[in-house]
């Protein structure tokens, strides 16, 4: 019986400075009053039984006692909200609509709690009116746009009902118009919603799932032809008494807001993040730019479970010591019987504080990615992936209980539409000791190896590089990323390769590293966006004009296709993936080369390397390979490259041509690993392994081994402001 998990739990940040303080917010789902709290720095997080364990070490705080426990809960489900709205006698609602899940009652537009212009359970455009309901009787069809419209005569009760497909089939005709009487006289108030009803965050129903464009409010019951009129992208001279809203969603397309043109500024705001910079009905394919044709991205998809920011009320506030050294942190939290919750956070060294020539670059973007990513969900792929049956922890049962928890990247929304944004403002169950060890529970071996060989790195995340680019790198002599650094944004990026040219050293002790692009948000913090695009080994595609991101307008996607590749920067790039076991590396003539052989001493010449490990071998779970024509660098050494892939290990779909039909590990023979090193001009140089597996291989045996040798001997040559010697320049 695995125990089940009751205590889940976030933070208002996931990286703090040395001195600053964290908002903890704490649910539980138990019948007790109190649980305990005891603030941890994390040291290993991987429970292999022939591992180190779990290392925890308690950090003395105020903080540290038992604490009342209760519930919170977690709204899903975007809508926008606007405020101020006039009341309505005769109106006009009006949108253009690409529903994507017709099947449930769900509103498009609603004021107060007695209008609602909605789709009904049939996919039938109805309108709710007082206590009254008229429906078009005829169901729209998913995923295909419609002009539709509710008019409302106060004076003589007419109500008309529009329904106008753009495109209508043979027997799927879904066009109407129908007309109504309901009883005159009537006034609607209240605030406005799009996308869902009712009076309070906590009090929403009836969610829309799929796009609206150009939703707008007239204040009398308009003429079919008025009605186009209105639907046009600035609002017409001749209705200019009649306009009420003209919500025009290609505005701010970055932001929270949403922009009212009718000159009442009923500007509105959105909730939980529903999809921007989204093809709307008039889009014509010639560009997939928003910010090149913004008025043919005018819609907005909403989904019924998008999810921003949980909002739970602070329980516990911990104000760090100046003087705690940087590192990985948790707030346990414990209800005896059930496995603990680790609200994990770093600390990073203040500003100017260094406390190390070392800085390992937590890939936090990497763990949001993939925050709360249900194996459930997806059984026999996993399986398919793992080579063997699926094991459901207390984590992954408890979010298979838990849809309001919200998914990964990697998920799909109800609507099986991809998750393009994640939060870290919410419980995110698999950021924990023993989560995968292709994320944070693998990346604990890299922590505990650094804590045994006497390196006490500081710690800084994706974010923070991102917000303070270079400056944070300044004056470090190597960074050491986790296993699985892959999702990067461009300043991210510009920063790492900067401080590179100026004499960086980076070891890149991961694989599938620097492959998406994502962005992050003002008006959002703490999520980040990614648009599966086009091409990639990915879990969904963007839908087509739909590869640009929201939050920046950058093009989405793989960054291989765009203007930069993570051969250039890393010297290697993702080939393979396969999750069954691990294999080793065997050295190459690049590693006797006396540029890089002292990278090998202590290792013989025929030593197998790597041929152990926590996921069984170095070489695993995604690797990357050296290859010049995707921009490795011609000067850099291949050191050694994994052999003994098995046929489960798969060459990743965007390296898949025609003319190779053979896909898996014993055949392919670009499935390997390359480990490189190669120098930058002006000092730096770079070191990479090319596998998510390498980490889990460094504490084998207390850390005595010959990647542990390797990543030492790397380390410690790294740290030496030595510049490397001139390459002949012949
Ligand atoms: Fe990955």
């Amino acid at each position: 019986m695995v125990p089940r998990k009751v205590i889940a739990g976030y933070a208002d940040a996931l990286s703090i400075a040395a001195g600053e303080s964290l908002d903890v917010k704490v649910s539980v789902e138990a019948d007790v009053e109190s649980y305990r709290c005891d603030i941890v720095r994390l040291i290993c997080t991987d429970e292999h039984r022939e591992g180190p364990g779990l290392v925890e070490e308690v950090i003395d705080s105020p903080v540290n006692r038992s604490w009342p426990a209760r519930r919170q809960s977690i709204h899903v489900g975007s809508y926008a909200a606007v405020p101020e709205m006039p009341a309505l006698g005769s109106f006009t609602a009006q949108a253009w609509i690409w529903p994507t899940r017709l099947g449930a009652p769900q509103t498009i537009v609603a004021q107060g709690s007695a209008l609602a212009m909605e789709l009904d359970e049939s996919g039938a455009l109805a309108l709710a009116l007082g206590g009254e309901r008229f429906a078009s009787g005829r169901p729209l069809l998913e995923r295909e746009w419609a002009f539709v419209a509710a008019s409302y005569d106060a004076g003589s009760g007419a109500v008309r009902l529009i329904q106008s497909p753009m495109r209508h089939y043979p027997g799927f005709d879904s066009r109407a118009d129908r007309r109504f009487h309901a009883r005159p006289g009537q006034r609607f108030e209240g605030e406005l919603r799009i996308a869902a009803r009712g009076a309070a965050p906590d009090a929403m129903s009836r969610h829309y799932n799929g796009k609206i464009d150009r939703p707008r409010i007239a204040g009398r019951a308009l003429e079919r032809a008025e009605m186009d009129l209105l639907a046009e992208v600035a609002p017409p001279a001749a209705l200019a008494g009649d306009i009420v809203g003209f919500w025009d969603f290609a505005r701010e397309t970055p932001g929270a807001r949403i922009v009212d043109l009718s000159g009442g500024e009923r500007h509105g705001v959105l909730v939980n993040l529903p999809a921007r910079a989204m093809t709307g009905f008039n889009w014509s394919g010639d560009t997939g730019d928003w910010r090149v044709a913004p008025e043919q991205y005018g819609a907005i998809h909403f989904h019924d479970d998008d999810l921003y920011d949980a909002g739970w009320e602070t329980d516990i506030r911990f104000d760090s010591d100046p003087a705690l050294p940087s590192g990985v942190y948790a707030a346990r939290l414990v209800v005896p019987g059930a496995p603990p919750e680790h609200v994990v956070f770093f600390v990073r060294p203040e500003p100017g504080a260094r406390g190390s020539d070392v800085c390992y670059l937590a890939p936090t973007a990497s763990y949001l990615a993939y925050g709360n990513y249900r194996v459930m969900d997806c059984g026999p792929v996993y399986e398919a992936f793992q080579g063997r049956l699926l094991v459901a922890g207390p984590e992954d049962l408890f979010l298979n209980e838990h849809p309001e928890y919200g998914d990964s990247l990697y998920g799909e929304h109800s609507d099986g539409s991809g998750i393009c944004y994640s939060s870290r403002l919410r419980p995110i169950v698999n950021l924990r000791p023993n989560s995968p060890l292709w994320i944070f529970g693998g990346d604990g071996y890299l922590t505990w190896w650094l804590e045994r060989f006497g390196y006490r790195a500081d710690v800084v995340t994706d974010e923070d590089l991102h917000e303070q680019g270079q400056a944070l790198l300044e004056g470090y002599r190597c960074v050491v990323t986790g296993n699985h650094p892959e999702y990067w944004s461009r300043e991210m990026w510009d920063a790492m390769k900067a401080w590179l040219d100026g004499g960086g050293r980076l070891m890149y002790l991961g694989g599938n590293g620097f492959y998406w692009r994502i962005a992050f948000s003002e008006a959002y913090p703490g999520a980040i966006e990614v648009r599966r695009a086009e091409d990639g080994t990915r879990a969904w595609e963007a839908q087509p004009g739909e590869y640009h991101m929201s939050f920046n307008g950058e093009l989405g996607g793989m960054w291989r296709r765009g203007d930069r590749t993570p051969n250039q920067l890393t010297g290697v790039g993702f080939t393979a993936q396969g999750f069954d076991r691990g294999t080793y590396y065997v050295r190459r003539p690049g590693s006797f080369d006396a540029r890089a052989s002292w990278i090998f001493e202590g290792v013989g010449a025929d030593e197998r390397i790597g041929d152990f490990g926590f996921a069984d071998g170095a070489s695993g779970q995604e690797i990357d390979r050296y290859d010049a024509a995707l921009g490795s660098p011609p000067h850099a050494l291949v050191l050694a490259t994994s052999e003994g892939h098995n046929d489960n290990m798969l060459l990743s779909c965007e390296e898949f041509k025609s003319t190779h039909m053979m896909l898996g590990g014993t055949e392919n023979p670009k499935v390997r690993s390359d480990m490189v090193f190669f120098e930058i001009p002006g000092g730096g140089a770079v070191f990479s392994t090319g596998s998510i597996s390498w980490i889990a291989s460094l504490a084998w045996g207390d850390g005595d081994n010959n990647v542990s040798r390797i990543t030492r001997n790397v380390l410690e040559r790294f740290r030496d402001p030595a510049p490397f010697p001139d390459l002949p320049q012949e």
